[in-house]
């Protein structure tokens, strides 16, 4: 039996600390109609036109998701001040998205990723007795979908709104053998932008023949504001005991190594930079962290929401808090970042100027029989959530 039958009902919100203000709280003079409004991003090569949705909450909260690869393009916030920056890393123009610059560094700014986020070595698994070849595009190993992921692809959307939340539902069907995964995927995913200055990521897929699935969120933030510079300075609290360790190609090994005395013990908040130069085999693999941590359960039950992550802005104080259904999360302290790509404010995105975190599956899942399935079967729905919670605390200078 996989993880995806009998999953329970998920609830908002489950696992948040209320240690800090809403950015709702701190921001009471902000008070508007949440709305969402539909614009052009312009059309793609073959002329598909792509769209905008521009998301608003009651607190003046806004961000903007296109059609193409479902990416989220900004995302504003305030801080303790009340003052508001875009928090997400990326670009206010469909072209830079398809550049040949973009191509090369492929940093999935903002990206919906999928089938399967992260690696499976080799580009290859077997299946029910099939070996099945997929594309390798991270030297030897598959990375996020391959040639032509989700992040890639056009999707369709549909807005909606209530009178606390708005939202758009994206949905891609994914046709039996692209990219070499089996199985024709019908996948949903829905936006959500609440009262509570929560971002919720809803993610459903069916399929028609057994297929691997791991769909997750590629936002880079930088809680200082994008193009501010580099995110070492933030403070994050990981909540994670283990992690798994990986080989020189960012394959994990299968073991999971308790995070005490490493540089991968976040588990009291402690600066990203604190530890990312230390003398680590591991930390030389990914050049900094890029490693999947394992999310600490306890008597939560596997599938419903648990707090991932607690990452804080000192000067800003803006604080963002992830809750995830998922039993991990990469984070990848945006190591490859190099200074080519430029973005919205014009302004290049150094190495370290965003972070990642990439709740999912473990990488390799499909070769790793000790880690928890991501085979989907037919008949069964995968469902996952994950919410970023925005908010705001005293600044620590
Ligand atoms: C993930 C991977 C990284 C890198 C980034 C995008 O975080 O684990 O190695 O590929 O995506 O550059």
């Amino acid at each position: 039996m996989s993880r995806f039958s009998g999953i329970s009902r998920l609830a908002m919100g489950v696992g948040m600390t209320c240690l800090a203000l809403s950015a709702a709280q701190a921001n009471t003079m902000q008070t508007q109609s949440p709305s969402v409004e539909k614009e052009s991003f312009g059309q793609l090569p073959d002329g598909r036109k792509v769209e905008a949705y521009h998301l608003r909450n009651g607190h003046g909260i806004d961000m903007k998701v296109i059609t193409y690869g479902g990416i989220i393009t900004s995302l504003r916030t305030p801080d303790a001040e009340g003052e508001w920056a875009d928090v997400v890393l990326g670009f206010d123009n469909l072209a830079d998205y398809r550049s040949e610059a973009y191509r090369q560094s492929n940093p999935y700014f903002g990206a919906l990723i999928g089938r399967y986020g992260n690696r499976i070595a080799e580009g290859r698994f077997t299946l029910d007795g099939t070996t099945h070849e997929l594309a390798t595009n991270d030297g030897a190993n598959h990375l996020h979908g391959g040639e032509r992921g989700f992040d890639k692809r056009l999707w369709t959307a549909a807005p909606f709104e209530n009178d606390s939340e708005v939202g758009v539902e994206l949905t891609y069907v994914s046709e039996d053998g692209e990219e070499g995964y089996p199985g024709r995927l019908e996948t949903h995913v829905t936006y959500t932008l609440t009262a509570d200055d929560e971002v919720i990521i809803d993610y459903h897929a069916t399929t028609d023949k057994a297929t691997p699935v791991n769909l997750t969120q590629h936002s880079y933030f930088n809680l200082a504001g994008e193009g501010s510079g580099s995110i070492v300075d933030h403070r994050m609290m990981l909540n994670a005991d283990a992690f798994t360790p990986v080989d020189d190609t960012l394959i994990p090994t299968g073991e999971l190594r308790d995070v005490a005395d490493t540089p991968f013990d976040f588990r009291e908040a402690t600066p990203i930079g604190a530890r990312i130069g230390a003398d680590n085999t591991q930390l030389a693999y990914g050049q900094g962290y890029d490693h999947n941590f394992v999310l600490m359960r306890d008597a939560t039950a596997e599938d419903e929401l648990v707090l991932a992550a607690r990452v804080e802005a000192p000067d800003s104080g803006r604080v963002l808090e992830i809750a995830t259904s998922e039993p991990g999360v990469q984070f990848y302290s945006g190591n490859f970042l190099d200074g080519t790509l430029i973005g919205k404010q014009g302004k290049a995105y150094e190495k370290r100027s965003g972070f990642a975190l990439e709740t999912q599956h473990f990488p390799d899942s499909p070769n790793q029989a000790a880690f928890p399935s991501t085979i989907l079967e037919p008949g069964e729905t995968y469902q996952s959530r994950t919410v970023w919670r925005f908010s705001t605390q005293t600044p620590t200078p």
